[in-house]
């Protein structure tokens, strides 16, 4: 990890604000989520969630980098279909869609031969999908999201994410035997992702007093969502019509997850940037991969320093959490009352400090691929170098999702 001085060497010269991806760190953190997913079993592949990355060339970094990487998790259809044109093949667009659009979009790729599969949790959607492959001369692959979250007093309480309504076993069968039975449609995947213990960080220092409930829940869902996992995937055996695809996990689950035979492939995507959220898990040990630099333009008052730029905020449940962190120089913190601004941000300056107008200033993003929402293009160091600047998915005019 480079210290201040020698990232102030890094980039000098460059105009800031600007991103950069530490590769022999990225190249790292690749290495201790497979060994880590390894230490636990050798069975499943690991697939890629493009969310959490969304530059084409670190994508294809981790698929060409010799570990056990296949295929992309994608978060549209649209997306998928950019990829499959920028060669990337075996896309599982994991969140569902009805726009005719999409469907067309699916079909395109499916047609020109790659391996595509669409996540449905119903089958109306389903429906929707198949009267748009129309035509088609092999069935389009279509995968099911069963609800993963951890609920309890009849579904009064529900921790996790509300996305998918398929909770049993006998709903997942009956759904997928139903697709089966679609003109067009062939279904033998599923995806069962359990957000409360991948997405759900249990050393968080902005909600401290929360961190014993949240070991509960990740506790108390891990058996939980295993049992459901392996009593569905029996199932399916007996019927005859045995999982070819089974997902589940995130980078914050990975050694749990790892324990299920069952699952034919883990998703990993967040860790390997290590976006400053994704420190926070007692289960991982990713090291910060991304930083976004600012240049300090003025200072206020003694002890304070102000950026341009810095609004970059993550999506999701609104909290301090959320927001960049200041990561180097050492020792700077946010001013509550502004955090990171839309065009400002200012910085308390610890003591002693020698940053003067004009320093840059490393910051982490909360999360790992929503900055890229924000840049055209990354800057890949190695060896305190840069060695390339490479272009996001916004670089090449692509923006899925607004
Ligand atoms: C369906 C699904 N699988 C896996 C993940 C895990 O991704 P990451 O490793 O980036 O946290 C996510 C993240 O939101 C997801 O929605």
């Amino acid at each position: 990890m480079s210290t201040y001085d020698e990232w102030k060497q890094i980039l000098s010269g460059i105009p800031l604000p600007a991103v950069f991806v530490d590769l022999d760190a990225f190249d790292r953190n690749i290495k201790r989520f497979v060994e880590a997913a390894r230490a636990v079993s050798t069975r499943h592949s690991i697939r890629l969630a493009t969310k959490s990355v969304r530059v084409p060339a670190l994508i294809r970094r981790v698929l060409d980098s010799g570990m056990p990487f296949r295929g992309l998790m994608c978060y549209a259809a649209t997306e998928a279909a950019f990829l499959a044109q920028q060669g990337f093949d075996d896309l599982l667009v994991a969140y569902p869609t009805r726009q005719a659009s999409d469907v067309a979009a699916l079909k395109q790729v499916h047609a020109s031969g790659k391996t595509i599969r669409q996540m449905v949790d119903s089958l109306d959607t389903a429906r929707v999908i198949s009267a748009g492959m129309e035509g088609v001369n092999r069935p389009f692959e279509i995968a099911i999201d069963i609800d993963m979250s951890l609920r309890m007093a009849g579904g009064r309480v529900h921790l996790g994410v509300r996305r998918s309504p398929i909770r049993s076993v006998e709903q997942a069968v009956e759904l997928i035997r139903q697709i089966n039975r679609l003109p067009n449609l062939r279904c033998r995947s599923v995806m069962g992702y359990e957000a409360q213990v991948a997405g759900l960080a249990d050393q968080n220092p902005f909600k401290r007093t929360i961190s014993p409930i949240v070991r509960l829940i990740r506790q108390k869902s891990r058996s939980r969502v295993s049992d459901f996992r392996r009593r569905l995937s029996e199932q399916l055996e007996k019927e005859g019509t045995p999982l070819e695809l089974f997902n589940g996990g995130g980078s914050g689950s990975v050694n749990f997850t790892a324990a299920e035979p069952w699952l034919t492939e883990l998703t990993i995507g967040s860790g390997l940037l290590c976006s400053h959220y994704f420190s926070y898990f007692s289960n991982i040990a990713p090291e910060p991969a991304c930083f976004f630099a600012l240049q300090t333009t003025r200072s206020s008052d003694p002890g304070f320093m102000t950026c341009a730029g810095g609004g970059y905020i993550a999506s999701g449940e609104p909290g301090w959490e959320k927001v960049p962190l200041p990561y180097l120089p050492e020792g700077l913190k946010l001013v509550s009352m502004e955090g990171c601004g839309e065009v400002q941000t200012p910085l308390i300056v610890p003591r002693g400090s020698s940053l003067k107008a004009g320093d840059p200033v490393l910051f982490r993003h909360s999360k790992a691929g929503e900055l890229a929402e924000h840049f055209n293009q990354y800057h890949l160091v190695s060896g305190n170098q840069v060695v390339d600047v490479v272009p996001t998915y916004r670089g090449l005019g692509q923006c899925f999702l607004g």
